[in-house]
């Protein structure tokens, strides 16, 4: 059976993903719903025009892991769409900051985000799309936001590579690249009235990049990047030296 997969959907962006889907990708006959918070998942669910599994799953557990990559093996569902939105981001300097907060930035950005896409992989066809949501974090590092902002950078390497070797069977990856959003992102990250940068950069509707995402795979775009404000701070962080953009680039 044709399916998506979306990681994160029970809030924020990866929710808008899932509204956004069945007119993007017609085709698709079912979506699986991850994210931790059942209930959430299940009003969603009831919410679309294509028929959703919720998946309650925490991704930083490995026992939880191994439950996604047992259903794919009963399931042997068709993987067209994969959108890898889950995330999270805690604002605070790294000798602040709590290990566990550090470990979950990493474990669920990275770790999780790495081993969800190896496991739907080997279910994908010719045609399917992987849609990895990075942040315009992964350009440069941003101070206070340190550990955050190398796992976006993990993401974006990541899926370049990836769109690479995956060039050979047809799968489109494409890599996320926002600016801010106003969703829980910001009030469980600690970063909602704590951070002049946010409070300055303007915002990205996730309506909109969602659907500038779904866009962006489809025309088998590496990047997409909304906004022309983060078009240019994009360019920029490449052209300047990463010792001076890291300095005016402090959350
Ligand atoms: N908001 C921004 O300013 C911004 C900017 C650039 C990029 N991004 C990126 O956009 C993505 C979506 O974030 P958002 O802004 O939509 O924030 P959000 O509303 O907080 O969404 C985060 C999603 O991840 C899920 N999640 C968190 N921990 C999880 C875990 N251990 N296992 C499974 N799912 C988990 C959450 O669901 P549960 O709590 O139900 O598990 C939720 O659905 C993230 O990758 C973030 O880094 C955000």
């Amino acid at each position: 059976m044709k399916t998506a997969i979306i990681t994160g959907a029970s809030s924020g962006l990866g929710r808008e993903f899932a509204l956004q889907l069945k007119a993007n990708f017609p085709e698709v006959e079912q979506v699986w719903l991850i994210a931790r918070r059942k209930p959430l998942l299940d009003e969603l669910a009831l919410a679309l025009d294509v028929p959703a599994v919720s998946v309650p799953l925490d991704l930083t557990d490995d026992a939880d892991l191994g439950a996604l990559a047992r259903k794919l093996s009963e399931e042997n569902p068709d993987v067209t769409v994969l959108v890898n939105c889950a995330g999270c981001g805690y604002l605070g300097n790294v000798a602040e900051t709590d290990p566990q907060l550090l470990s979950r930035m990493t474990d669920l950005n990275i770790r999780a985000m790495t081993l969800v896409t190896r496991a739907a992989l080997p279910y994908m066809r010719e045609g399917a799309s992987v849609v990895n949501v990075s942040s315009i974090a992964s350009f440069c590092p941003n101070a206070r936001m340190t550990v955050y902002s190398s796992t976006k950078a993990y993401v974006s390497s990541f899926s370049l590579g990836l769109r690479e070797e995956l060039r050979a069977r047809k799968i489109a990856v494409t890599a996320v690249c926002s600016g801010p959003m106003d969703t829980e992102f910001l009030e469980i990250g600690g970063i909602a009235g704590n951070s002049k940068m946010f409070k300055t950069l303007p915002y990205c509707d996730p309506r909109q990049v969602a659907a500038g995402s779904y866009a962006a795979v489809k025309a088998d775009r590496a990047f997409y990047t909304p906004r022309v404000f983060f078009k240019l701070y994009r360019f920029l962080a490449k052209l300047l030296p990463s010792t001076i953009v890291v300095k005016l680039a402090k959350t």
